[in-house]
């Protein structure tokens, strides 16, 4: 286990002291700062929106700072409840009630936000889909949902199937004009600036769904994560205590819109604390990335190891000619933060990146890394207070620290799935019998409760039989060589009487290095020292970049369906 670490960055962050967090940690606390406490009307919009631009000291505070190739947005709090309401009211125009669907099919733009928050005032569900889907990725959601609108851009009108472009009672237009609209197509254009800037939300109940999210699971078709209006209570917490938002903390969250981490922390974590949204239109650019930093005075980045890597490749050179003063804190999620990009991004940025850890199915962050709190670089950090999280054996019991097993939740945290959408047998599986939420996840606790993740339950190698091994720790031994830049391992198989387990691991190489039939060999040789003898790397193959999702995790499903001639399954949200 990692003995490396790494002193607290700043102990003066909003969490104070963890273990005493921890233990006097009590939900109703958080739960008394809403205003539906006290008045039992419960609609995330107003927690979010209309509370602060109702008050006269915050309403011109920016909420919203978009950014697009030269322009720049501005939305104050106030701005944002008059556009959202005017989106509202065109919803309702339009025949949209509680419990509808709203699909979201854009490149990050303004009006999807608009578009969250009417869809949150009238209780309808919010679904946004990734711009860079494919037809089969669209259809397969839609039919699932059967949305009664289509949010969507004339350049991406065509990549909805056409029995979708018939049966969807609205497909909402954001820009035109076209030259053929068809009977259901709404250009959005100006509609909105006619409509009244006032709206009576609706008041819902707390576990009313709000969003809908599709992930993507190792087997079948993906599944819609249903999320409700009382997530907040876990967003608020969360979004003070890892984040350590205030009031003045301006937040980038360079997630796509279409991911959860970009719609939950990259705007309803912000706005829930009354801080500014900065969220950047532009695809990935390293020079940009610093640009932004730097031109926004952001104060809290949220990223992706993905990005870190690839500030990494772009030289720290890059890193030292702008000006990062105002960032206060920085964290990950979504892939293990490897402890090579922790130490450089340390080393040419000047502060920590704090690995987290959770889900769409989670909806708040569940494990990290706080600003007040000694780092473990390697490890994803320490549950969340009010969250209880364990690591269980194949029984689903309970294992002392530093054992390897699956990482789970005690089920019932606030902002927890509702459900998944028409498929409660898949919900359900979810969940073992003595209440814990099973994440799929390989983890392993140190004693002072660090969780460090090890691969993903369906990536596991067995080797002799019981011994159960994530693929994590071997690719990191991969890494140990100077060449291999990163890696991928997945099992070819064993021979259970000699208890030997064949893995074929995958590999991209550094700049400077050319495969070739002998660093094949030197690699291989480079890792059997480091393994038992149990544990064989058999086979080694060069490639250009590894599978992943969009948002860096590696697909290792996706290489062992190559090799064993099976589809890969669902690849949406997968990098082109
Ligand atoms: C993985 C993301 C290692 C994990 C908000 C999880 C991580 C899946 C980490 C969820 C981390 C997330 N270290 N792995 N810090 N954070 N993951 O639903 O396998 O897109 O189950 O939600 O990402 O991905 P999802």
């Amino acid at each position: 286990m990692i003995k490396a670490r790494v002193p607290a960055e700043n102990p003066e962050a909003n969490l104070g002291d963890y273990n005493k967090r921890y233990q006097s940690f009590n939900w109703k606390d958080i739960e008394e700062q809403f205003t539906w406490h006290t008045t039992g009307r419960i609609n995330i919009a107003h927690e979010a929106v209309d509370r602060w631009a109702m008050d006269p000291e915050r309403k011109e505070r920016k909420a919203l700072i978009f950014e697009k190739g030269d322009t720049v947005a501005i939305f104050t709090y106030l701005q944002l409840k008059e556009k959202s309401a005017q989106w509202a009211n065109l919803l309702v125009r339009f025949g949209f009630e509680t419990g509808d669907r709203l699909f979201v099919f854009l490149p990050p733009c303004p009006e999807i936000y608009f578009a969250l928050l009417a869809c949150a005032r009238i209780g309808a569900l919010f679904c946004p889909v990734y711009a860079t889907s494919t037809f089969d990725e669209v259809s397969v959601r839609i039919s699932d949902a059967v949305p009664r609108g289509i949010l969507t851009h004339p350049d991406l009108v065509e990549m909805l199937p056409t029995d979708i472009q018939d049966n969807t009672e609205f497909i909402f237009l954001t820009e035109g004009p076209l030259p053929n609209l068809l009977a259901n197509e709404i250009l959005v254009g100006g509609i909105p600036q006619q409509m009244p800037t006032e709206f009576c939300n609706i008041w819902l109940r707390p576990r009313s769904p709000l969003y809908l999210s599709y992930t993507s699971g190792s087997t079948g078709p993906p599944k819609g994560v249903v999320h409700a209006h009382d997530d907040m209570v876990g967003i608020l917490s969360t979004a003070r205590e890892v984040l350590d938002l205030r009031e003045d903390t301006v937040l980038w969250v360079d997630a796509d819109p279409a991911w959860v981490t970009g719609i939950v922390y990259g705007v309803l974590a912000p706005w829930l604390c009354g801080a500014t949204a900065l969220v950047q239109g532009d695809p990935f650019e390293a020079a940009n990335w610093y640009w932004t930093l730097e031109k926004h005075s952001v104060s809290v980045w949220y990223t992706t190891p993905r990005t870190l890597t690839r500030l990494k490749e772009a030289g720290g050179n890059l890193a030292s000619r702008y000006d990062m003063s105002h960032l206060r804190h920085m964290a990950t999620v979504g892939a293990p933060l490897v402890p090579d990009i922790f130490y450089w991004v340390k080393q040419h940025l000047g502060r920590s990146p704090h690995d987290t850890y959770w889900m769409t199915e989670t909806g708040m962050i569940c494990l990290a890394n706080f600003p007040s709190m000694d780092i473990k670089p390697g490890a994803m950090g320490r549950p969340v207070p009010g969250v209880e999280v364990a690591i269980l054996d194949e029984d689903g019991e309970p294992m002392p620290p530093l054992s390897l097993g699956e990482l789970a939740i005690r089920a019932g945290w606030p902002a927890m799935m509702v459900g998944l959408w028409l498929d409660e047998d898949r919900y359900r599986a979810y969940f073992n019998e003595k209440g814990w939420f099973l994440t799929g996840d390989i983890a392993i606790m140190d004693d002072e409760g660090y969780y460090f993740h090890q691969g993903r339950n369906d990536d596991l190698i067995k080797a002799g039989g019981h011994k159960v091994i994530g693929p994590y720790e071997i690719e990191q031994i991969l890494c140990m060589h100077p060449a291999v830049s990163e890696a991928a391992v997945i099992s070819k198989g064993s021979e259970p009487d000699e208890g030997v387990s064949y893995l074929k691991a995958f590999i991209t190489i550094h700049k400077g290095f050319t495969p070739s039939i002998r660093l094949n060999h030197e690699i291989k040789a480079f890792v059997k020292a480091s393994l038992s003898s149990d544990i064989i790397v058999k086979e080694l193959s060069f490639l250009e970049r590894l599978p992943k999702t969009r948002s860096g995790k590696l697909l290792r499903r996706v290489l062992r369906a190559g090799e064993l001639g099976l589809p890969a399954g669902e690849t949406a949200n997968m990098e082109e």
